[in-house]
């Protein structure tokens, strides 16, 4: 896989690094696989206290791969582990900090909405273009988002498609910290430290109850994936998804 995604440990801190920085850290089928592999391990880790998820210099998550959504339409549906990182994401029990440089498009934004501590750079752009490709929010945003930010907010965001800068994120709830990019992986890390130094049972139950009911969010994720499927297989997104993959620069 070319280490798509790098998996180190900090003392108590697990980082877990996009970096397949030639396509702007867009996810493929092997990367969501890592990632759930590298969450799953953390929650199983006494060792492991906080999770931080970051991205590379200018990109944090370009959105699922487009030429796999395109594969996948042919398929049937989301692949199985696409919906398998959603879920093991919603259903995470270590505080997760995400480092935020540059660009967070699609689940680059809504994976943040599982996110518990969000640092970004002065330069992030928070992007859900999902109406623009003909399809619609995943990852629970459709729940989470309203709770977060307002109906009026989530609805510029996730339909409308307008993108947010990192202080309109921050003033909307999805971002704690704007630094400038240099300084956005440390501070993240500074960050889960900071949680992973306190005393790990009340955090985790605090961190639950905070979360909300869990089924719910899961609940949704299911019901997304099943119109998603047939968004992703409608003509209007095929024409959307080839029109990128073949636009001229
Ligand atoms: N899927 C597949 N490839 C992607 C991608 C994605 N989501 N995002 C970026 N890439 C690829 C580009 O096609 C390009 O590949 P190439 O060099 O082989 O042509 C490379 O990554 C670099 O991207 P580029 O578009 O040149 O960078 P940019 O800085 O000008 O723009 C984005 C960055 C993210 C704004 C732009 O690439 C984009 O709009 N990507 C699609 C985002 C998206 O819609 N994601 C899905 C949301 S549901």
């Amino acid at each position: 896989m070319g280490d798509q995604v790098v998996v180190t440990d900090d003392g108590a801190v697990r980082i877990i690094r996009m970096n397949r920085p030639e396509k702007k850290n867009a996810l493929t089928q092997p990367m969501y696989a890592a990632m759930t592999q590298a969450l799953r391990e953390a929650d199983a880790s006494a060792a492991i206290r906080c999770v931080v998820i970051a991205g590379v210099p200018g990109a944090f998550c370009a959105g699922a791969d487009i030429a796999e959504f395109l594969e996948s339409a042919k398929s049937g549906g989301l692949r199985p582990i696409t919906l398998e990182f959603l879920k093991t994401l919603a259903r995470n029990q270590k505080p997760i900090v995400a480092a935020v440089g540059g660009l967070a498009v699609g689940i680059g934004t809504t994976m943040l909405f599982h996110c518990d501590h969000v640092v970004a750079s002065t330069d992030a752009t928070f992007a859900t273009p999902f109406s623009k490709l003909a399809l619609i929010p995943e990852a629970a945003s459709s729940l989470l988002a309203p709770l977060r930010m307002g109906y009026a907010r989530a609805f510029a965001m996730l339909v409308m498609a307008r993108p947010l800068s990192a202080a309109e994120a921050k003033e909307a709830g999805i971002v704690n910290t704007v630094v400038d990019a240099a300084a956005v992986d440390d501070t993240a890390l500074k960050a889960a430290r900071e949680i992973a130094a306190l005393p790990a049972g009340a955090i985790a139950v605090a961190r639950r109850l905070l979360r909300g009911n869990l089924d719910d969010v899961v609940r949704r994720i299911d019901t997304e994936t099943m119109h998603f499927k047939d968004r992703l297989q409608s003509d209007e997104a095929q024409a959307a998804f080839t029109a990128f993959l073949t636009r001229k620069k």
